[in-house]
């Protein structure tokens, strides 16, 4: 049987390569399907016995030394380099990493305090840091050309900044990024805010992601499937919770826990099932805690998003069940003839269950931005082909080398309407500020949360209202489904003080994919 699907799947590979001048739209699609469908196809052999084996794990993330003796410091050394690491019991993987695992350490710290990355790239590829949602200068922001230099092989680069905002956010680099993220290159990054009032019994840290491999266990080849799956957006086959592929993770029943989750998979959205009769109560997003909480069924996570959530597992002593990770229509291929599965296992201690406690009630103050004298701005993403049909993004009708920078000036607030014209969701961010998201009547979503992501679903649109305060600079916008950005998704808003000549522009800009 699966000696029959293999060969299928060859066959499906082949029909791609020679097709690829003659399809039409229709026939793309039905491609589009197939070409998601291969490393489902390969997967789906083994991945039931690893669901219900395995030890238990704890899923701490590892952590990084603090070199400084200063409290308010922290000072380490971070070195992106290819290693071997084990997402399975006997599973390993050369994967791209930081210091050596996967994810890389949880970089943690308060807000207001310092750190200085030293950071070596060993890669045999230039890469650099990027510290998504922080709302740093520009020189700190990890952008080729806009920021520094890319980190060649061998190079060292310090990145120096203060955190600005308590939240959960994520580092990851900004070259080649759909290749490097794919291969493993992200970690957590969390900003303890110390006027927190409440406390729950435990604390995680979940990364959820991907990784693609190959039958023979190497990393899957990201440019599969040719412009083809750029479209689409290729996933990973294999899921992960931090690097970990169908973990069984030990908890009490009726004991709340605090979940700060990060989606940092290369295109795939996260629709996360709680289990029978359990909710998430949601605090907080990308930006920190939100204006008030939110009881959900689910819990969808775009690439790129956070969100802060108690979660109280529920079952009897000794029992196990599913933490079911639930396909997500983004768009053609998606959902289609494809399986879900657990993303992990919840075995429950054999100690008595306790008397779930109403979760604490968490809330705070967030100001709507002012619209007054707000810059109406309109982006449109698209879709096109060439004369070899070969497929491109556009914003605003143009391909990624002609799409014009947005211009803004310090102090200036704009009104972003996001429109998607294309048969994809494209979870839209923006670099170096938080943003609030619109209804259809243009009054600030409530709860009011401060995002730096969010989905624009297919053929839809999403508005949103920006401030653009004092860091002059070229800061990046682009779709977190990577594929896509490097398609033609991607742009930067170049933000200037009145009277000073206009910041330099991202290389990448130019050059998405230019190693
Ligand atoms: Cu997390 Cu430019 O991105
Ligand atoms: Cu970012
Ligand atoms: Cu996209």
């Amino acid at each position: 049987m699966a000696q029959e699907l293999l060969a299928t799947v060859r066959r499906m590979r082949t029909r791609v390569r020679t097709r690829r001048f003659i399809i039409n739209w229709l026939v793309c699609c039905a491609l589009v399907a197939a070409t998601s469908e291969l490393p489902r196809l390969q997967a789906a052999p083994d991945a039931p016995a690893a669901q219900s084996s395995g030890p238990v794990t704890d899923l701490s993330l590892p952590t990084v030394p603090d070199l400084n003796p200063d409290p308010r410091i922290l000072e380490i050394n971070l070195t992106a380099e290819v290693a071997r690491v084990e997402v399975s019991p006997g599973r390993r993987v050369d994967a791209w990493t930081y210091n050596g695992t996967l994810p890389g350490p949880l970089i943690r710290l308060t807000v207001g305090d310092r750190l200085i990355v030293h950071f070596t790239n060993r890669l045999p590829s230039p890469t650099t840091v990027h510290w998504h949602g922080l709302r740093l200068p520009i020189q700190m922001d990890g952008v080729p050309g806009a920021s520094q230099p890319q980190v060649e092989t061998g190079g060292t680069f310090t990145y120096d900044f203060v955190v600005p905002d308590a939240g959960l956010y994520w580092y990851h680099p900004h070259v080649m990024s759909a290749a490097q993220v794919g291969f493993g290159l992200y970690g957590a990054f969390l900003v303890d805010d110390p006027s927190e009032t409440f406390k729950v019994a435990e604390e995680r840290v979940l990364v959820l992601s991907d990784i693609d491999l190959t039958e023979q266990g190497g990393l899957e080849d990201p440019e599969t499937g040719g412009s083809t799956g750029m479209a689409f957006g290729r996933e990973g086959n294999t899921l992960l919770l931090n690097g970990r592929n169908h973990p069984r993770v030990s908890m009490r029943s009726g004991v709340t826990q605090r979940w700060r989750v990060v989606n940092a998979a290369k295109s795939r959205f996260f629709n996360l099932d709680p289990g029978v009769g359990i909710r998430f109560t949601k605090i907080g997003d990308d930006g920190g805690l939100q204006e008030y909480s939110e009881e959900l069924e689910s819990l969808v996570l775009a690439p790129g998003e956070r969100a802060d959530v108690f979660y109280t597992p529920t079952a009897k002593p000794g029992t196990e069940y599913g933490v079911h990770a639930y396909l997500f229509d983004r768009g053609f291929g998606s959902v289609e003839a494809r399986q879900s599965e657990d993303l992990f296992e919840i075995v429950m201690a054999d100690t008595p269950a306790v008397t779930p406690q109403p979760h604490p009630r968490v809330t705070r103050a967030i100001e709507a931005i002012s619209q007054t004298g707000a810059t109406p701005v309109a982006i449109e993403f698209g879709i096109d082909q060439k004369e070899d049909k070969s497929f491109y993004y556009t914003i605003n009708g143009k391909p990624l080398a002609d799409i014009p920078p947005l211009k803004a000036a310090v102090g200036e607030t704009q009104i972003w309407k996001v429109t998607n014209t294309t048969p994809w969701s494209h979870p839209i961010h923006l670099h170096g500020f938080f943003f609030q998201v619109l209804d259809k009547d243009g009054r600030p979503r409530r709860p009011l949360k401060w995002k730096d992501t969010v989905s624009v679903p297919l053929k839809d649109s999403v508005t949103l209202v920006v401030r653009f305060d004092d860091r002059p600079g070229s800061w990046m916008y682009h779709c977190h489904v990577l594929d896509h950005a490097e398609g033609g998704l991607m742009s930067a808003v170049q933000l200037s003080r009145p009277g000073e000549p206009a910041p330099p522009l991202p290389s990448e800009h130019t050059h998405p994919a230019s190693p």
